[in-house]
């Protein structure tokens, strides 16, 4: 099993680009089932994800081909994915399959939608909380699906297609609007969708569903209305710059020091993020290539912070910041409020020096003078992540013991560090 080495206490410098999102990639190849005409995608990142969900859609009968990277000055410009689901010859989405990645869930919509049937496994359990799918299914069902559920599927009909209507979340998830969003193209008529997700993610897909020949009117806001179709096109589109990867990079780069161009990214996808590095005392200047983020010397300043939907500071950076300000001088406090289990990152970062106490859904990290190198277990895929930015502060050596974790999110992790000068490698074992 491979495990990741870092040598800590280099600054970074240089140059890192960001790769298309991966929660943008996966609902954009899972739009493929709605047409019988070709998606293209570009910019796919390489991830295990993607590369499982990939494996899914093959399952369903979707033709995948796949052109190789661009080579020349700009070699990290991702994967071009032609998607072709002109027969779908199963709508059975296997326990097996989805039960290792919840976001191929996210099929059951597009399935009905255009079968007019689906058999998808529930997610079951995860490591980061319960989190359950009955916005999903409550989505659907007022879209016109008969659903039970039987030996842990989700088993669901619409023998005369789904019809559009009003739904109203009563919370914000972003996979249920991803799903009923996917559905909604397809249904007749109109659907309206209130308390819908924000984030960019949501925009993305939704504007691919545009060029497939949807109307979508709000995109970008928390009300949604789609015009369904009986038939969508195919369409070509990119896939929008990993804001999580940004962010997990710009706080790398506070943590060690030094100065980087996140190459791509954009800032006001993840504004508030930004906001808070500032604040603790890092600079962050969005160009016109990407955003620019240094730290020259100077302390890090203590901050609060609390995980919201977006435009708030997202769920998927909490466990980079927590480790950022480990070395703080002063107390930091860090509210998760979207997951109920999402500090499993706290112990592993305890093994390193990091003063961290815990009480319900908040954390209290009082910084050290220095954190110390030692082997530790990555837990889910952001927390292992910021393993990684600990690593990098810390001094002497870091051994990161279940990096598949990292290989779900983050394409070229090591690769992208060390040349910004980090001391990180991947070493297999057999
Ligand atoms: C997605 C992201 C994940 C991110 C999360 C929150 C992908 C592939 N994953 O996950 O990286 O951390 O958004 O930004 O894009 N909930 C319910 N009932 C439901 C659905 C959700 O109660 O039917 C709850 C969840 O338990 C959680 C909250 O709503 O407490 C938000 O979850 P949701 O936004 O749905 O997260 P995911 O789509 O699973």
């Amino acid at each position: 099993m491979d495990r990741i080495k870092i040598v800590g206490g280099q600054q970074l410098n240089g140059t890192i680009p960001i790769s298309g999102a991966k929660n943008a990639a996966l609902p954009l190849m899972i739009a493929s089932l709605l047409t019988d005409d070709r998606l293209s995608l570009k910019n796919v990142p390489n991830l295990a994800d993607v590369n499982l969900l990939a494996r899914i859609l093959r399952n369903h009968g979707v033709d995948l081909a796949v052109d190789g990277k661009r080579s020349g000055p700009a070699p990290y410009l991702g994967e071009t994915f032609h998607l072709t689901a002109r027969d779908i010859v199963d709508t059975t989405a296997p326990y097996e399959m989805v039960s290792r990645m919840r976001a191929s869930f996210w099929v059951l919509g597009p399935l009905i939608a255009r079968m007019r049937k689906a058999r998808v496994s529930l997610p079951g359990g995860c490591a980061i909380g319960t989190r359950p799918v009955d916005m999903h299914l409550s989505g659907l069902r007022a879209l016109g699906a008969e659903i039970d559920i039987d030996e842990g599927y989700v088993i669901a009909k619409a023998p005369n297609g789904l019809v559009g209507n009003r739904i109203t979340f009563p919370k914000v998830s972003v996979g249920a609007t991803h799903n009923v969003l996917l559905a909604a193209a397809l249904a007749k008529g109109e659907t309206l969708i209130e308390n819908a997700a924000r984030e960019p993610e949501i925009g993305d897909v939704a504007e691919c569903l545009v060029k497939m020949g949807a109307q979508i009117d709000g995109i970008g806001t928390s009300t949604l209305r789609i015009q369904g179709r009986d038939r969508l096109e195919g369409a070509v589109h990119s896939v929008v710059p990993d804001r999580i990867e940004t962010g997990t990079f710009a706080f790398a780069v506070a943590a060690t020091g030094g100065e980087v161009l996140l190459e791509g990214a954009r800032a006001e996808h993840l504004q508030a993020a930004l906001d808070a590095l500032k604040r603790t005392g890092a600079s962050v200047e969005a160009v016109p290539e990407g955003i620019r983020v240094s730290r020259q010397g100077g302390e890090i300043t203590p901050v609060t912070v609390e995980t919201q939907p977006f435009p708030g500071f997202p769920t998927d950076l909490q466990a980079q910041m927590m480790a950022l300000v480990t070395r703080a001088n002063g107390t930091s406090v860090i509210s998760e409020t979207i997951f109920e289990n999402r500090f499993m990152h706290v112990q592993e970062l305890a093994r390193l020096g990091a003063d961290i106490q815990l009480h319900g859904d908040t954390a209290t990290i009082t910084g050290v003078k220095a954190l110390r190198g030692a082997p530790v277990m990555a837990t889910d895929l952001r927390a292992s992540v910021s393993l990684v930015i600990a690593g990098l502060m810390a001094e002497g050596e870091t051994l990161i013991n279940r990096v598949y974790h990292l290989d779900r999110g983050f394409e070229r992790l090591e690769e992208k560090l060390s040349r910004c000068g980090a001391i990180i490698t991947r070493v297999s074992e057999g």
